[in-house]
């Protein structure tokens, strides 16, 4: 039901070519001052994600998950090394297209939702895609069928603080969805709910996953959560390693 525009990416689906990843992310350094040591979080990280693939990031606390969703979302930048968003070099881009990217190729969901607590969760769905320059009939009615695909039609004029923290959530994934993103990057999505809950927003995270063809990295502490991905992903000693 999600009807993603195809946006054309050099080599994918081309039969008998490489497929080019929608995230890449090549050699990232990414270091904190502190006083006169260097804290360094990422030392020379490398990623690869594909279309319609969801790929767990699970690590310990301290690791540099959320470190490297922000280098991943064009939030911040590296110190050295390169993140392409499909398949273009964002560090040669200036602030305006590196922000155009990140509003309409990447969705973000957190831990914590934060949806803008006076506004409906229609609205807050349909807002990033306003921002964007749809109308706000076409904005409203993508955010309907999001509400509809999460079960939560009958929310579209509750403000956050009138949802319960998976409705929330679920809302937030909407959101992040909104402008049809290349990639989406959930940072803990499930952290703040209880098991069960969990599992129900996953399911419905996943859905939209296979149906936008959006590809998804997530970090969690959740190893039921992390089994039910394609792929799991660790970081160690700064760098990115695959789990079994
Ligand atoms: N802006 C900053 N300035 C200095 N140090 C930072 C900054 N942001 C993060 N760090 C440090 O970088 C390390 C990695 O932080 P990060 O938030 O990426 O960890 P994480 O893996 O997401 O952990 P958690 O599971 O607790 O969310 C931490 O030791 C943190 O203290
Ligand atoms: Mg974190």
């Amino acid at each position: 039901m999600m009807n993603k525009p195809t946006k054309p990416i050099a080599g994918v689906s081309l039969e008998g070519e490489e497929r080019v990843p929608v995230l890449s992310l090549q050699n990232v350094v990414r270091s904190y001052d502190e006083g006169k040591s260097k804290l360094e979080i990422l030392k020379g990280a490398d990623l690869n994600l594909y279309e319609g693939e969801m790929v767990a990031l699970v690590a310990p606390s301290g690791a540099g998950k959320s470190t490297l969703m922000h280098l991943a979302g064009l939030l911040e930048k590296p110190q050295s090394g390169e993140v392409l968003i499909g398949g273009r070099e964002c560090s040669k881009l200036n602030d305006d297209a590196r922000t155009a990217i990140r509003r309409t190729e990447v969705g973000f969901v957190y831990q914590f939702h934060q949806l803008l607590p006076e506004f409906t969760a229609l609205e807050n769905i349909a807002l990033p895609q306003m921002i964007c320059g749809l109308k706000r009939k076409d904005a409203e009615e993508r955010a309907r069928q999001l509400l509809s695909y999460m079960r939560l039609a009958e929310r579209e004029s509750h403000r956050p603080a009138e949802l319960s923290g998976g409705e929330q959530q679920r809302v937030a994934i909407a959101r992040a969805v909104a402008n049809a993103p290349r990639v989406l990057l959930a940072d803990e999505p499930t952290g703040n709910l209880d098991p069960n809950t969990s599992q129900y927003v996953f399911e419905a995270l996943t859905a939209l996953v296979r149906a936008s063809g959006v590809a998804a990295l997530l970090a969690t502490h959740n190893l039921e959560l992390a089994k039910q991905m394609d792929r799991r992903i660790t970081l160690r000693d700064g760098k990115v390693v695959e789990l079994p």
